[in-house]
């Protein structure tokens, strides 16, 4: 059944759009170890480093290490002593996103705009500042222990933000053609999907674009309910996960059980070339989940013509689908730490505006194969 995703929202002229967003700032991970963890994300990710905050530059508590490719920045996170909520977030979670960054023109008015519409403040407005001139951010929380900050950094010409030091390192390797924040999903408990909902297009203003119920989404076993949240220019999109009943544990139940409690399942990362990137990834080792071969007999016919040889995609486990407007290709990785929880998409975008319906048999028949093996089916 072809998709629709339904048109960003048009405000009249007089409607302004009370939380005006500019994308993804950043993503925030608080991690066991990001010293590693950063290695890592450089290494199979091909991230580059940006900037470091430590005990060498006046924090007491924590390092973190900013990386960057195009326009993507993770912050890696870690807690450095004891009775600290980073290592208490680790101690429950597990390595995971803490804080989804929006770029904003005004952090002050996006939190009381936020918080005036019922958000839950977790930073108020605060102005940092150093020699190469100011950010201001604030914060509301989210699902779980997760939260958005929003980031004003127009007066600031530093590498990351007030508290950081350029971070110079011998160790760099090369981009992999990773752009920007497509998505970010978040997976909630059992009947939270429409309260959360509720909450993006109340506090912040979001609008439902596209809806998936268990019929759309569910194998013999692994059902789950899905809405995707998008502002109103559409750089920002958040698909919520609820898990529905099935045969036997939903794939959104065993994320809950593991990161105890709701969080972001996976950040959808875009590129320009999807070929060539998940050429590279796999060859830095980055592991994804294992298409069956006969998925790629039926492409064809459900998807019609595609610019891309069959053969690669093939080889590399890289779904299509098709919308109204378009095609897409994506692929997932396995969960990139020992908890089944955050894992990562790679995703090229053709015209299409969707998420890939017509690939989630096939994609929740392999995630299930994975959860057997865990012993969490
Ligand atoms: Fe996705």
């Amino acid at each position: 059944m072809p998709t629709t995703v339904a048109a960003p929202k048009k405000a009249p002229a007089a409607e302004q759009d009370f939380l005006p967003l500019e994308g993804t700032d950043y993503i925030e991970f608080y991690v066991g170890n990001a010293k590693q963890a950063a290695h890592f994300y450089k290494s199979v990710f091909g991230f580059q480093s940006l900037a470091y905050s430590g005990p060498e530059t006046g924090v007491r508590d924590r390092a973190s290490y900013a990386i960057r490719q195009n326009k993507l920045t993770f912050v890696l996170t870690t807690a450095i002593k004891i009775d600290n909520p980073i290592a208490d977030h680790v101690y429950k979670h597990g390595d995971g996103v803490k804080a989804i960054a929006l770029r904003v023109k005004d952090a002050t008015s996006a939190w009381k705009e936020t918080t005036k519409r019922g958000g839950k403040s977790y930073l108020e407005p605060k102005t940092l500042t150093d020699d190469h001139g100011k950010v201001v951010m604030s914060g509301i929380h989210t699902y779980g222990e997760t939260v958005h900050l929003f980031i004003e950094r127009e007066d600031y010409t530093g590498p990351f933000m007030p508290g950081f030091e350029k971070w110079e390192p011998a160790f760099e390797t090369t981009s992999t053609g990773l752009q920007y924040v497509d998505h970010c999903v978040g997976n909630v408990g059992w009947n939270q999907m429409n309260p959360w909902v509720k909450f993006y297009e109340d506090v912040m203003g979001f609008r439902n674009i596209l809806s998936f119920d268990d019929k759309d989404i569910s194998t013999e076993y692994s059902a789950l309910m899905s809405k995707v949240m998008s502002n109103g220019n559409g750089f920002v999109k958040f698909p919520i996960n609820e898990p529905a009943e099935g045969k036997k544990k939903s794939q959104v139940e065993e994320y809950l059980d593991f990161y105890n409690g709701e969080g972001v399942q996976h950040v959808a990362i875009a590129t320009k070339d999807i070929v060539e990137t998940v050429e590279e990834l796999q060859r830095r080792g980055l592991e994804f989940l294992n298409i069956p071969s006969t998925y790629y007999d039926e492409l064809p016919s459900r998807v019609g013509h595609i610019d891309e040889d069959l053969e690669p995609l093939k080889r590399l486990g890289i779904l299509v689908d098709r919308d109204d407007e378009g095609y897409l290709l994506q692929i997932f990785t396995k969960p990139v730490e020992d908890r089944p929880t955050l894992f990562f998409e790679i995703i090229q975008r053709k015209g299409a505006k969707s998420f890939g319906k017509g690939n989630f048999k096939a994609l929740f028949e392999a995630l299930e194969k994975e959860q057997e093996r865990r012993g969490n089916l």
